[in-house]
């Protein structure tokens, strides 16, 4: 069985290389010839740990191959993964232009049976309009190819892309056919070892299950921000109430760390994806909007801080901010917290000197070029260098090395010992001790 994997971003990406990490043939198509001729040439163009040793190596064993040609790709592969982008579009729902337009590709070129795999997190009734796409082709061909359209959403988190994939949770395989069920759990059996981690059902179910998932780690996120907002008001550090309710194995320790707000590709457009799909069913989905309207005032906690410390005007200020990644172990900046941040400080007059371990050159193609030329955001490359003459620290992004910095030498080059620990990261009495001003989220200290 030979595998193609169109779309070549994380998910795209990661699959292929795993798959052909695996010892199976695996070519990926991606329309952007540029950044196909450099993974061709074994650059990964995205930062994930394990993936760029993976690139060469398995080009050079000839199992991974890249092409702009779909049709190419055609000629000898029995399984199709599409792995597209699905953007909201405005109204919130997923976009899917590049979905549909990938079904009408693989309908007018497919040579043999083929299992066609709805990758990307897609909305559910999907998989029955690629269908209706892929026979439209092959009836406008005059060819009757057999084939399914199966849904096996991804889990993996980005920063441990390669790993989640490698050793997943669970896979679900969301068919009712015989055929692909076989095809592809013989295909995963090679990562879950045999065990029971591939979960089959029905493809609707398989849909909403990835829906789900996002949606069920967003709301506890957004709970546990609220929680920390009332703490807050009532002198309760939240760091001892997560603590305190994590023991509950029904509770659980993870996913409940509060914080700036979830970012990132996945948690915001995809609770955007859901609500716009009950809508549609005229159905009030009352908890997912909640969550949704939590985190967009949660990214702005930072900015009140700041506010109720140094005032609206900020004009004369400046700030040192460490982590522009929404979450730490990638340089991925979409719907990062830090932008919400930016955005106050230089809106309201401030300079800012900010660092991140990988995100810098994300930063620097994102962020407004004006803030560049005028001088009000510069980055550096260490992260002690962003806090001369800072009148405060804001640490947005939880990175191992700001997790236990050099409190001596941070005071030394500070103008004033101000922090905003955006990521509940430093001990409130410690750094107190040590002459800082400190205010974390839902620590019982407000400024
Ligand atoms: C997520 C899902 O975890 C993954 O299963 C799915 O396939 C894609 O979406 P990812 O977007 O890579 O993965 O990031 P994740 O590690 O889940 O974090 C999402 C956001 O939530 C980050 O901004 C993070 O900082 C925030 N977060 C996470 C919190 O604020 N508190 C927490 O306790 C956990």
């Amino acid at each position: 069985m030979k595998i193609a994997v169109v779309g070549t971003g994380y998910v795209g990406l990661v699959t292929g290389a795993c798959f052909a990490e695996m010892g199976n043939d695996v070519i990926c198509v991606d329309k952007d010839a540029a950044k196909v001729e450099r993974m061709r040439a074994g650059e990964c163009p995205i930062y994930e740990i394990g993936l760029p040793e993976m690139l060469p190596r398995n080009i050079e064993e000839g199992r991974l191959a890249f092409t702009t040609s779909l049709a190419e790709a055609a000629e000898s592969c029995d399984i199709f993964f599409i792995a597209v982008g699905t953007n909201p579009a405005a109204d919130g729902s997923a976009d899917l232009t590049a979905v549909h337009a990938v079904a009408r590709e693989i309908g007018e070129t497919i040579q043999r049976p083929a299992i066609i795999v709805d990758k990307s997190t897609v909305p559910v009734g999907t998989g029955e309009e690629v269908e209706a796409i892929v026979r439209e082709a092959l009836e406008k061909r005059g060819d009757s190819i057999e084939f399914e359209v199966i849904s096996n959403p991804e889990f993996l988190k980005e920063g441990a892309a390669v790993q989640d994939f490698m050793k997943p949770d669970r896979v679900i395989i969301g068919t009712d056919s015989e055929w692909a069920r076989k095809v592809m759990g013989d295909l995963y059996s090679a990562f879950t070892h045999k065990t029971d981690r591939i979960i089959f059902m029905g493809r609707r179910d398989a849909e909403m299950t990835k829906y789900a998932a996002n949606a069920m780690l967003a709301t506890k996120i957004s709970f546990m921000n609220e929680i920390a907002s009332l703490s807050e008001r009532l002198g309760v550090d939240v760091e001892n109430v997560r603590h305190g309710i994590g023991s509950d194995p029904r509770i659980g320790y993870s996913f409940i760390y509060p914080g700036c707000g979830y970012g990132g590709s996945c948690f915001p457009k995809d609770v955007k994806a859901l609500i716009h799909t009950a809508r549609e069913q005229d159905f009030d989905p009352a908890i997912l909007d909640a969550v949704e309207w939590r985190n967009a005032e949660q990214k702005k906690r930072l900015n009140e801080k700041v506010r109720a410390r140094f005032g609206a005007d900020l004009s004369g200020h400046h700030f040192a901010l460490w982590g522009l990644a929404f979450k730490p172990g990638t340089d991925d900046m979409r719907e990062a917290p830090s932008k919400v941040v930016l955005e106050h400080l230089i809106g309201s007059g401030a300079t800012v000197t900010a660092h991140d371990p990988e995100a810098m050159d994300m930063a620097r193609a994102e962020l407004p070029a004006e803030w560049f030329e005028s001088g009000r955001l510069r980055l550096v490359e260490h992260q002690y260098d962003a806090l001369d003459k800072a009148d405060a620290l804001i640490l947005v992004t939880e990175w191992k090395p700001y997790r236990q910095p050099d409190f001596d030498q941070m005071a030394r080059r500070m103008k004033q010992k101000v922090i905003f620990d955006g990521r509940n990261q430093y001990d409130p009495e410690r750094t107190e001790s040590l002459g800082f001003e400190y205010t974390g989220i839902g620590r019982g200290r407000e400024f």
